[in-house]
């Protein structure tokens, strides 16, 4: 069976909002899945600036019509021509922690039943440490914190790092960079990170790689485009497709909890425990 595989998870986070979460999140999406891999973008985030949104999309179902039984996952998903999957936002995400059994059931055979194949589940989080937030990223293989050179960015960062380490087992986080005005400045970012991290908290942080400030990228969000799609040439849609890269060459799960219905089954469980 297309799921009964590992899946790379990754949460892209920030603490803070407006940081580019969701514009990492699809871009980075769409340069995995023009370097082959299939792509599945769970759009987590109830705010306004949806993933449906910058990409034009309107999404008419999502999640909530798959937990009721109203749709089949598959009958949910998006595909976009360049043969992204995304599953839209949904006030479902809100509800996992209010499931009964049957419902739980239901979303995870929703999941293991999905045919298509999947090698990296992306999931765009909403801003702040709220307990949906808390689940994704538990129930995620590899965290991707986005930061950008903001006082509050980083404090909001190093917030999150911190309840996510002490409070919740994560240890592992990939720092992001975004919308640097030079290529020094990410490193420069992410050393003031680690000199407080490194001091204070248990953790390890990896240096992901950085995305230039980028008026293309602007220009794209305007159109309701991904800059990946109407700039591929610009300087962040370069930068993505490196990070892509890299993205890629993380280590899978190797264990059998590795596979899709199993991130479903954690992130209801850890929903559940608040
Ligand atoms: N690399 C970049 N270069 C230039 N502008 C950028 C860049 N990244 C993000 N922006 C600007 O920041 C805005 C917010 O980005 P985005 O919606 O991706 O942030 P977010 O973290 O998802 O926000 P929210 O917390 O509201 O979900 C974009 O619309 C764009 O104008
Ligand atoms: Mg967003």
């Amino acid at each position: 069976m297309a799921s009964k595989k590992p899946v790379q998870v990754i949460a892209v986070t920030s603490g803070k909002g407006g940081v580019g979460k969701t514009n990492v999140s699809v871009n980075l999406s769409l340069a995995m899945v023009a370097a082959g891999q299939n792509v599945l973008l769970l759009d987590a985030d109830l705010g306004l600036a949806n993933v449906d949104l910058l990409l034009g999309l309107r999404a008419e179902k999502n999640l909530s019509h798959v937990i009721s039984g109203e749709r089949t996952l598959e009958e949910v998903i998006i595909k976009t021509p360049q043969g992204l999957n995304i599953i839209p936002a949904a006030s479902g995400m809100q509800m996992m922690s209010e499931l009964d059994p049957a419902q739980h059931a239901g979303v995870i055979r929703a999941f293991s039943d999905l045919s298509l194949s999947v090698d990296a589940l992306v999931i765009d989080t909403a801003a702040g440490i709220s307990d949906g937030v808390v689940s994704f990223v538990k129930a995620s293989n590899e965290v991707v914190v986005v930061v950008c050179n903001e006082p509050t960015s980083l404090t909001d960062a190093y917030a999150l790092i911190k309840v996510m380490s002490e409070d919740h087992g994560v240890y592992k986080f990939n720092i992001l960079a975004n919308s640097v005005r030079d290529p020094l400045e990410g490193v420069k970012l992410f050393k003031k990170l680690t000199r407080v991290t490194d001091h204070y908290l248990d953790v390890t942080l990896n240096f992901m790689g950085a995305v230039p400030y980028d008026e293309y990228l602007v220009k794209a969000v305007k159109k309701q485009q991904a800059v990946m799609q109407s700039y591929p040439q610009s300087p962040s849609s370069i930068a993505f497709r490196k990070l892509a890269k890299t993205a890629i060459s993380w280590k899978l799960p190797q264990s059998a909890s590795g596979h899709l219905e199993f991130f479903v089954e954690r992130l209801i469980k850890f929903s559940a425990a608040g």
